[in-house]
């Protein structure tokens, strides 16, 4: 068996800093917090947290629109709260991963308040204006939270752009100057003792304005997300994108040992591109592969033949369930069969994400329209787009506030079936999912056995997983009645069971 990587080897937890742990009271989480719960996230069994932006912002995409990408939002803490946290990360054998928004600044990040005061600002430059084409935008370009990508500005005449919120113009990376700010910037994150980052919205990072307009997208229909009416071919995963992504890539290797991770949404082809030509692009670009489909056994079975058909010589893997920005696991599969997703994404070839609270079985929340907070939802309301349903405070215990805030939680918190964490006992979703870590970090079958389909039919996914002298066969019943049990003695189950596999039940047996 080879050796692996710390990044190979180790479960990723991503940690939502604002639904966390507050530590203050503001009901909103902070660094202190997080520190605090270090223990946690290391008694559940991963070994790398990730982070959501932490940096100076006026929140208008919570964290996603920066406007100093050196300093800590005071509302999380400052930079010794930061130096704490990664040492008690450090010395409890975790890796800390920032999130590196390298695509866009807030509007009021002071090089765009800078850039947009005259067109002759020295840094003017480090964002993309563009001279109106007649009367309207240079581009029928669409953002991805709703209308056109342009903003126009009166007192220079002429339009920004924007791929996200208006409020977040993009960077202009052909410029050297933006490249040389922005690297030096991961530089320091590293000195200060960072292990990675995880790149956000790479896919978007070199925009081609002259390429013109988008032609319309002939998969799109009436009813689905209006961002993707038109086909973004020249916004998005433009050649000059990957050359970024070799420039951060260097950066990091600067440190040996450091993990590049990419936010590569698209398609399978789109994703295996970001490893790069010579694997020299993204260590890991995020597989968002099983968020994209519809869960039956058949579409699963497809999904990872073909990730695994198409990832390149070399390449490691990588599975992701959830996250900030779609709808909690336990709501797209239903919580019966919560444990069987996770069994799924941790027994699959390659390094795993956890989103916190997935490990809990939280379901998606009903936001009442009073309590709204992602723009998203604001910009268009009622389509099902907004993201603060899988953004709730993590349910700590039964007190008021969850244990997550001694004060009003900025968004209600909700508690999964199995309770919060302080009620989850052996019989729980947690206590299962702490088992099933356990049993992947000591298993080299599942570190680095190949991956084989045994079966997948009447709602039964049957795949093993092979290592010189382990074999482990992994048994999923979708179903809601029972199936037959492969042979093998049990090593796990999600419901204690024996005899024949039970509605939505994982079974772990090894051969
Ligand atoms: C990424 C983030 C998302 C954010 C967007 C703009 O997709 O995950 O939360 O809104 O980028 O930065």
């Amino acid at each position: 068996m080879t050796d692996l990587q710390w990044w190979q080897r180790e479960i990723i937890y991503q940690v939502y800093p604002r639904s966390f742990q507050d530590s203050d009271g503001d009901g909103i989480g902070d660094l202190a917090g997080i520190t605090r719960r270090l223990d946690y996230i290391r008694d559940l069994g991963a070994g790398v947290v990730w982070i959501s932006p932490i940096f100076p912002s006026p929140m208008k995409d919570f964290g996603y629109d920066i406007t100093d990408y050196r300093g800590i939002e005071p509302m999380f803490g400052d930079l010794d709260d930061f130096d704490a946290l990664i040492e008690a990360a450090h010395a409890r054998g975790l890796k800390v991963l920032l999130d590196f928004v390298p695509s866009h600044t807030s509007d009021q990040h002071p090089w765009f308040v800078e850039s947009r005061s005259s067109r002759d600002n020295p840094k003017r430059d480090w964002y993309i204006w563009c001279d109106p084409m007649e009367d309207g935008p240079p581009t029928n370009w669409i953002s991805e939270f709703g209308p056109t990508t342009w903003n126009w500005d009166e007192a220079t005449g002429q339009y920004y752009l924007h791929i996200f919120l208006d409020s977040q113009p993009s960077l202009n990376w052909r410029n050297p100057q933006v490249q040389d700010e922005m690297l030096e910037t991961m530089r320091l994150w590293y000195a200060r003792g960072v292990d990675g980052f995880r790149v956000d919205a790479i896919t978007h990072i070199a925009p081609d304005v002259d390429k013109g307009d988008h032609p319309p997208d002939p998969d799109w229909q009436e009813g689905m997300n209006p961002s993707g009416r038109l086909s973004k071919v020249h916004s998005k995963n433009q050649p000059f994108g990957y050359e970024t992504v070799r420039m951060m890539r260097r950066v990091t290797e600067e440190t040996p040992g450091n993990l590049l991770l990419g936010e590569t949404d698209g398609t399978l082809d789109n994703v295996m591109s970001y490893y790069g030509d010579d694997l020299d692009g993204f260590h890991l670009p995020f597989n968002f592969r099983l968020l994209d489909i519809e869960w039956t056994v058949p579409n699963i079975r497809e999904t990872v033949e073909a990730y695994e058909a198409a990832l390149p010589e070399g390449a490691w893997p990588t599975w992701v369930i959830g996250n900030h920005d779609c709808i909690r696991i336990a709501s797209r599969v239903g919580a019966r069969r919560a444990r069987l997703a996770m069994t799924l994404m941790l027994c699959l070839r390659g390094t795993p994400t956890i989103y916190q609270g997935d490990e809990l079985g939280i379901p998606s929340a009903k936001i009442p329209p009073d309590k709204v907070q992602d723009p998203w939802e604001k910009q268009v309301p009622g389509q099902g787009l907004g993201r603060d349903p899988s953004r709730t405070p993590m349910p700590w215990d039964d007190s008021e506030g969850a244990g997550f805030t001694d004060g009003d939680p900025w968004l209600p918190i909700e508690v999964p079936p199995d309770g919060p964490v302080s009620a989850q006992d052996a019989g729980s979703m947690l206590a299962y999912v702490r088992r099933l870590i356990a049993l992947r970090q000591s298993s080299d079958a599942l570190l680095q056995g190949a991956y084989r389909t045994l079966g997948a039919e009447e709602d039964l996914y049957v795949f093993a997983r092979e290592a010189e002298g382990e074999r482990l066969v992994i048994a999923l019943n979708f179903a809601d009645t029972p199936r037959p049990a492969p042979d093998g003695d049990t090593v796990l189950s999600s419901h204690d069971a024996t005899g024949p596999l039970v509605p939505g039940e994982a079974r772990i047996l090894r051969t």
